[in-house]
């Protein structure tokens, strides 16, 4: 054996987890000379099976309708290029059309906002804003099919703008941009919009995230359902926003509550590396540890948002957080200041569960989430509060959505290196999509 030099350190592993210790390690009759250590499996649960590869554009969102269309987003608001300049064809909703290729969805005119640079409305050159056109697609975060089989946009309005100097800015919207776009995949066509209000999509702070459905009709007096939003916002002022789907109403619920927040200095580690956050990924600090401080902590607060299987209960967790939360949905619902003091209380700590982007449910009431620290897809079992490992593979980095499809698979999109993949697993117990049963 080496002999250890000063510059080395010691690191004794004494984790007795592994079942599957190699036979010789059992072997004490005078045999220390050949052995393996005990290592982590690194692989569980059923095999990913691939479904998609992602060589392009940076996706965040993945959609399945029951016919087993695929639509994926890309938002402008992460990745300044997803973001359309009025005529470089780049489409921030697109429909999977082949394992490796995505076509704009529902129109690369509705992808093409008519703004003087396109997503950008560059009307004050040193105050370039998100272009503010309701009839077009702006910076999208997220696409969901919701037990009707109807496709949701969520738009946030606030693509990433690059300087003459590099740097680089996630810019406040415009009213127009933020809204919540239904279409009708039976046509292809918008059936319905909400446009969020500037008191509800503050224009420089609410980053709209993810959004999950309760269609309901005993919930509002229009008798259309509700959409549920994280405002995942890296300025601080996070929240659940609630829309009508009948009146396109909406309101903000839980502003700047803890379980919204995230966490003071929190640190995940991907695929083994500490992630830090950039403020200006035009200008990312050089040097290294030893000499820079910390670049930042990752800001993002409320942003994974899945609901149970009955409607009742909205489980959201932050981005830096492993912790996740619940409320009841009743509570959301109502827009008195009484029902404030009731929500803050009625808010639950599930613990940690995991670091995790998106979340989805399964007919169960299984919560599935990733655990992006651990290359995994977890699920936690609210009637337990127990979490249990679906799915590891070193492929995992990024889990950053999930959905359910209508045979019983979760899809998940994932990573931040090309190509992004597109992956798929069985769900838990013959489990299936949420609804449309609970609707009435
Ligand atoms: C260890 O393995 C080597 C190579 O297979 C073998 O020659 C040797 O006899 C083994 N030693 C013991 C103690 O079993
Ligand atoms: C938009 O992007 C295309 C392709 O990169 C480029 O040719 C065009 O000049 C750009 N337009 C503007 C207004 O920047
Ligand atoms: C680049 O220019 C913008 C707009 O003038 C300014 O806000 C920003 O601070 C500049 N960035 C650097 C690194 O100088
Ligand atoms: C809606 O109806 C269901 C039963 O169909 C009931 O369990 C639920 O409490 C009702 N919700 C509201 C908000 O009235
Ligand atoms: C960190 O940067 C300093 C200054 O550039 C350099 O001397 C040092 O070798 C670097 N350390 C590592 C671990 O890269």
């Amino acid at each position: 054996m080496a002999r250890l030099t000063t510059f080395s350190f010691l690191l004794l592993q004494t984790l007795g987890l592994s079942p599957t210790v190699n036979a010789n390690t059992h072997n004490h009759a005078n045999n220390h000379e050949n052995f393996t250590f005990p290592s982590d499996p690194s692989v569980s649960g059923a095999p990913l099976e691939i479904i998609h590869a992602y060589f392009g554009q940076w996706p965040t969102g993945i959609a399945v309708s029951q016919s087993g269309r695929m639509f994926s987003n890309f938002p402008g608001g992460l990745d300044p290029a997803n973001v359309n300049n009025g005529s470089n064809g780049v489409f921030t909703v697109g429909e999977l059309v082949s394992p490796n290729t995505e076509k704009a969805y529902p129109s690369l005119e509705m992808n093409t906002p008519p703004c003087s640079g396109g997503a950008i409305d560059l009307t004050d050159p040193e105050n370039p804003v998100g272009c503010g056109s309701a009839e077009h697609l702006v910076a999208v975060q997220s696409v969901v099919v919701d037990p009707k089989d109807r496709l949701w946009i969520l738009d946030t309005g606030r693509p990433m703008y690059t300087f003459d100097n590099g740097s680089v800015i996630l810019l406040p919207s415009s009213y127009g941009g933020p809204k919540l776009v239904g279409v009708d995949l039976t046509t292809d066509t918008v059936f319905m919009q909400v446009l969020f209000p500037e008191k509800v999509a503050l224009p420089g702070d609410t980053y709209l995230n993810d959004v999950r459905f309760d269609l309901r009709s005993n919930v509002t007096s229009s008798g259309q359902g509700v959409a549920y939003i994280t405002d995942s916002s890296s300025t601080g002022q996070n929240g659940i926003i609630v829309a009508d789907l009948g009146t396109g109403e909406s309101w903000r619920k839980l502003e700047r509550h803890a379980s919204v927040l995230p966490e003071e200095k929190f640190l995940p580690f991907v695929w083994g590396e500490p992630l830090y956050y950039v403020e200006d990924p035009g200008h990312p600090l050089s040097g290294n540890l030893t000499t820079t401080p910390p670049p930042g902590y990752i800001p993002m607060g409320s942003d994974g948002i899945a609901i149970s299987a009955d409607g009742e209960t909205l489980f959201y967790c932050p981005l830096s957080s492993r912790r996740l939360y619940s409320v009841p949905t009743s509570l959301l619902l109502r827009r008195d200041d009484a029902a404030d003091t009731e929500l803050t209380e009625a808010v639950v700590d599930h613990g940690e569960t995991g670091q995790s982007d998106g979340m989805e449910t399964d007919s169960n009431g299984i919560i599935y989430k990733g655990n992006n620290e651990a290359n995994a897809v977890v699920a936690f079992n609210p009637k337990t509060g127990t979490t249990q490992t679906v799915v590891r593979d070193p492929r995992i980095g990024w889990v950053d959505t999930l959905s359910v499809a209508e045979d019983g698979y979760l899809e998940s999109g994932d990573g931040r290196k090309r190509p992004f993949g597109l992956f798929r697993v069985p769900l838990l117990e013959g489990a299936t999509k949420v609804g449309p049963s609970y609707e009435a």
